[in-house]
């Protein structure tokens, strides 16, 4: 039986946990879960809310499933999130984007996919004040990780029939950071001439992104672009609570949805799985499970075209428990 870690991290994350095992054990698939918890809790209990048990369960297991752990804002302890995915040299952050039947959005055809820098950029932590009415982020952007991510980028869409990468940056105003970027990315697609590449600036991006979505397929960005992009094209085809995730490194990976803790509905039986269920499925297909990947997938997908029982965020008025019963009965 195969042995993954998971963290079921804090706000609405060990309810949408409970959800995704209870769904993957009724369509079959024994896992032994190894527990971890980490966060706020566990600062207080152990002094560090990433402690090395987690990272070493990690590292044993190669894979793990987490869902979100809420991060102070403006103060207190530096986020778990990125802190693990800086430990893990979990390099890729990979969020597709896609339709799905019976969502209604004003976009359709949208079928695109985010690849996120997930090591460095404004997300290296390296903050000080300046003084007291000055305060200073710096910006890391280097050749290794730059080039890392556009092959990461270019194989991924060899390996899935994409035809297009197109790099993100704001290189007409960082020239030296969001320049190096770009110019890695461009060294990179030569390797790949059956690939077509492009460039774009992350402003105009955006704008073209809500109004022609579809005309985008891999999209290859420095960490915080990234981070709000993906958001962005949550929203394009149902929000936060549809957006699957995956961080992906030569020795590990951890799937995790695009949303936070959701603390606003934390406890109230109301989140929707969906988003933690989709990056289970990634993982169930990296791990070579693809035939219970797919099968819960198809249960998934049948709930959301019947639509009807949807948690609040998708329209509906279902439960999270209601709502998980609809997809085990569509397994
Ligand atoms: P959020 O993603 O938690 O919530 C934004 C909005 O979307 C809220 O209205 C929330 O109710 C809704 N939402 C999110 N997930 C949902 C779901 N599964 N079902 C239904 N509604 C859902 O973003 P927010 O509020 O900015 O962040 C809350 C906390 O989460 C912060 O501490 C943040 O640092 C942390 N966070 C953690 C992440 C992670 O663990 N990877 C990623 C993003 C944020």
């Amino acid at each position: 039986m195969k042995t993954i870690t998971l963290i079921n991290g804090d706000g609405i994350g060990p309810e949408i946990s409970e959800a995704v095992v209870k769904i993957i054990d009724k369509a079959g698939l024994e896992i032994n879960w190894d527990i971890q918890t980490a966060g706020a809790d566990v600062a207080e209990a152990e002094g560090s809310p990433l402690p090395d048990r987690v990272i070493n369960s990690i590292k044993k297991n190669k894979i793990a499933l987490k869902a979100p752990v809420t991060t102070p804002i403006g103060k207190g302890f530096r986020s778990v999130n990125v802190q693990l995915r800086k430990d893990l040299e979990l390099y890729a952050n990979l969020r597709p984007c896609k339709n799905f039947e019976g969502i209604k959005t004003p976009f359709q055809n949208v079928d695109l996919v985010v690849v996120r820098e997930n090591t460095e950029d404004l997300y290296a932590g390296i903050e000080r004040m300046v003084d007291k009415d000055t305060a200073e982020s710096i910006k890391i952007i280097t050749r290794k990780a730059s080039e890392r991510i556009a092959d990461f980028a270019f194989k991924y869409a060899v390996n899935n029939n994409r035809n297009e990468v197109c790099a993100v940056s704001k290189a007409n105003i960082m020239k030296f950071s969001d320049g190096l970027f770009l110019e890695c990315c461009r060294k990179i697609s030569e390797k790949y001439p059956n690939i077509q590449y492009k460039e774009i600036l992350v402003d105009n991006l955006c704008m073209q992104l809500v109004q022609k979505p579809e005309k985008f397929d891999v999209l290859v960005l420095p960490n915080l672009y990234g981070d709000i992009v993906s958001d962005l094209t949550a929203g394009l085809t149902g929000g936060l609570g549809l957006a699957r995730g995956a961080n992906i490194g030569e020795n590990c990976a951890v799937f995790e949805p695009v949303h936070g803790s959701a603390p606003d509905i934390k406890g109230q039986n109301k989140a929707n799985p969906s988003a933690l269920l989709l990056s289970a499925v990634e993982m169930l297909k990296y791990i070579g499970e693809k035939d219970y990947a797919d099968k819960i997938e198809l249960a998934l997908l049948k709930t959301l075209k019947e639509s009807k029982i949807l948690t609040a965020d998708l329209g509906g008025f279902a439960s999270t428990s209601d709502f998980t019963n609809e997809i085990i009965k569509n397994l």
